[in-house]
């Protein structure tokens, strides 16, 4: 048994920020993560980071945009947290040694991003996420902080009373990878959960093989709500045969899109009359979608990206790491073809229902970066607006971790009277197979002790484990997975039709009956990467259904979210965040309002257009 004030669960930029905020404010810190820290999926980001920084620039034209990128569906105590402090985090990592892009004046380089009213986007090449994520793991290897790397978190220690807004984290508990031991970590003070993406639940996604939602899944069955969990982010421009992201930082330096005809479609066929290529991302991918669906797509599939007007001398500058990702996975020479994309799945806005501080309904237990919603991003989030996310959130939920006190949160979490409940007719039960069975809190038994909790938590997932190395056959996760993620590329995507999406429902719900027959193929203990993805896929599958269930109730079209049988965005109706809860064995659906008020004033939805 180990034992720390606060428990960071992931190591990506979210979670490096989380532990060095709270190790300076005092704590006594550990990180627990299925891979080391420099090989996660922050390392794949491209294009920047967003920081109002220079003259002509402010924070209030920063969350403006943010808000209007969003749909208007982010609360603006989140959006501004997210602006005003972004500078200054972009500074402090300039003096951790960040290795910034610059201008001749020395001065870091910003670049126009989608959906930008001034180009506030700072980056390092076309690597940013690279050079974040080992500036902040020197900062946690200089503090001395304890990392448990390749320590796959399989759980969390919450105490079990009925109302999940009285329960309490005690910990987690996790396997260890290369001897196959399973242990209980116990946090003092918090446990802060930084496991970013779940984009493993499409088949074509920019995100890495461990994005498997793991944190999201985890919280909601102790009784946490995933908030607006419909809200998929599909990148406008991904190769085609593997999903690699090709950066929007390709269109900030410049490059066009083009169809099959030679068309720059986004002017001429009037997509984003202001804004061409640097519309926001929601409103470009469905306009290559709509290309390819009208016969104008290439080998009836994706558009072109070129950016060989740019010159070699820029590209090699700026964009070098594009060169070699075209070529390398799709065999394309940047400097002499256009290069094929199309829309991948690329970051949830939804995720962990937060406060501004990462603070959820369960006391001691915080979400930060994209596992979290706090909400920043809404409906639609803004390029260069998940890396800010990171270390802004990080740092205040580090802090508030470790007792700092960082004053009243505004964004309220779990539910309040405001809460209205929601209703949705799937053609099937949701939920099933594991009614309470899975659930870490059910409030079926008695309050206990923190020791209590975290024995009882060690003793269940002792067993899962055991459990699932004892049978030899069954199906393999491998099956389940596939068949998920299929009908999720299908039937949950850029453009959402109510017939599909109860498709989607049927054969996730077909995919959860074969998971009870689920048996893993390799019995050793050491590096048992087939247990660890059937584990994970156990959470896809929580996952898939929350956000069809979410995507099938909200009868609107705002930002990502595109509704056949609904082209407008109905602010009387729907200017509300969609909230699944586990609770009493299924998933319940409600919404809470969003916060409009913010510092800068109301932001009052308008009609978005660029
Ligand atoms: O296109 C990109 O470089 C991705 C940036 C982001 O998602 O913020």
């Amino acid at each position: 048994m180990y034992e720390y004030d606060v428990i960071v669960v992931g190591a990506g930029g979210a979670g490096l920020r989380a532990a060095i905020a709270a190790q300076e404010a005092g704590a006594d810190v550990a990180m627990v993560t299925k891979l080391h820290p420099v090989r996660s999926h922050t390392g794949a980001a491209e294009g920047g980071i967003n920081a109002a920084l220079r003259e002509g620039d402010d924070w209030e034209l920063h969350a403006y945009d943010t808000m209007k990128g969003a749909d208007y569906l982010a609360d603006a105590p989140a959006a501004e947290a997210l602006t005003q402090e972004s500078p200054e985090e972009v500074i402090q990592l300039e003096h951790w040694g960040m290795a910034f892009s610059r201008d001749d004046d020395g001065r870091v380089s910003q670049r126009p991003f989608g959906g930008l009213s001034f180009p506030r986007t700072t980056y390092a090449g076309a690597e940013t996420g690279h050079h974040l994520l080992h500036t902040l793991y020197e900062q946690v290897v200089k503090r001395g902080i304890d990392v448990f790397d390749e320590w796959y978190v399989l759980n969390l220690a919450v105490s079990d009373e009925s109302q999940p807004d009285d329960r309490t984290c005690h910990g987690v508990v996790a396997y260890e990878t290369a001897t196959g031991n399973v242990e209980a970590f116990t946090a003092r003070d918090g446990v802060i959960l930084a496991t970013g993406g779940l984009g493993q639940v499409y088949d074509h996604t920019t995100n890495a093989v461990a994005n498997t939602g793991d944190g999201v899944a985890m919280a909601y069955r102790a009784g946490v709500p995933a908030e607006d969990m419909e809200m998929i982010q599909f990148h406008p421009t991904t190769l085609p045969s593997t999903g690699v992201l090709i950066s929007e930082g390709v269109r900030g330096e410049g490059g066009i899109l083009y169809n099959d005809e030679g068309e720059r479609f986004m002017f001429e066929h009037g997509y984003a009359k202001n804004d061409g290529e640097l519309a926001s991302r929601d409103v470009v991918s469905r306009a290559e979608l709509t290309e390819v669906n009208e016969g104008r797509g290439i080998e009836d599939e994706y558009v072109h990206l070129d950016m060989r007007h740019l010159g070699e001398e820029r590209i090699l500058d700026r964009l070098e790491n594009i060169l070699h990702l075209a070529e390398d996975f799709e065999g394309v020479d940047g400097l002499e073809e256009p290069m094929p994309v199309k829309p991948g799945q690329h970051y949830a806005m939804g995720g962990i229902e937060t406060d501004e501080f990462g603070q959820t309904c369960v006391e001691g237990l915080y979400a930060v970066g994209e596992c979290a919603c706090a909400s920043v991003h809404g409906s639609n989030r803004l390029g260069g607006n998940a890396l800010p996310e990171l270390i802004v959130f990080g740092k205040r939920a580090g802090r508030h971790a470790a007792d700092e006190d960082l004053g009243a949160p505004r964004v309220p979490v779990g539910q309040t009277g405001d809460s209205e409940p929601g209703s949705v007719e799937p053609p099937v039960e949701l939920g099933e197979p594991w009614a309470a069975e899975g659930a870490v809190a059910d409030g079926g038994a008695a309050a206990d002790t923190a020791e209590a909790v975290v024995e009882r938590t060690l003793e269940r997932e002792r067993e899962r484990v055991e459990r699932l190395l004892e049978r030899d056959e069954g199906t393999q996760h491998s099956d389940i997975r596939a068949a998920v993620q299929r009908t999720m590329t299908e039937n949950v995507n850029v453009f959402r039709e109510e017939g599909a999406l109860k498709e989607a429902l049927v054969d996730i719900h077909a995919a959860r009956q074969r998971y009870r027959d689920v048996y893993v193929a390799d019995p050793s203990s050491t590096y048992n990467t087939d247990l660890i993805q059937t584990i994970e896929t156990r959470n896809l599958l929580d996952i898939a259904e929350m956000i069809t269930v979410g995507a099938l109730a909200r009868e609107e079209f705002r930002g990502a979210h595109w509704r056949k049988q609904y082209q407008e965005r109905r602010d009387d109706e729907w200017l509300k965040h969609t909230m699944v809860s586990w609770s009493d064995g299924s998933p319940e659906l409600w919404y809470k309002p969003v916060v409009l008020e913010g510092e800068a004033g109301a932001y009052e939805p308008k009609e978005r257009s660029y």
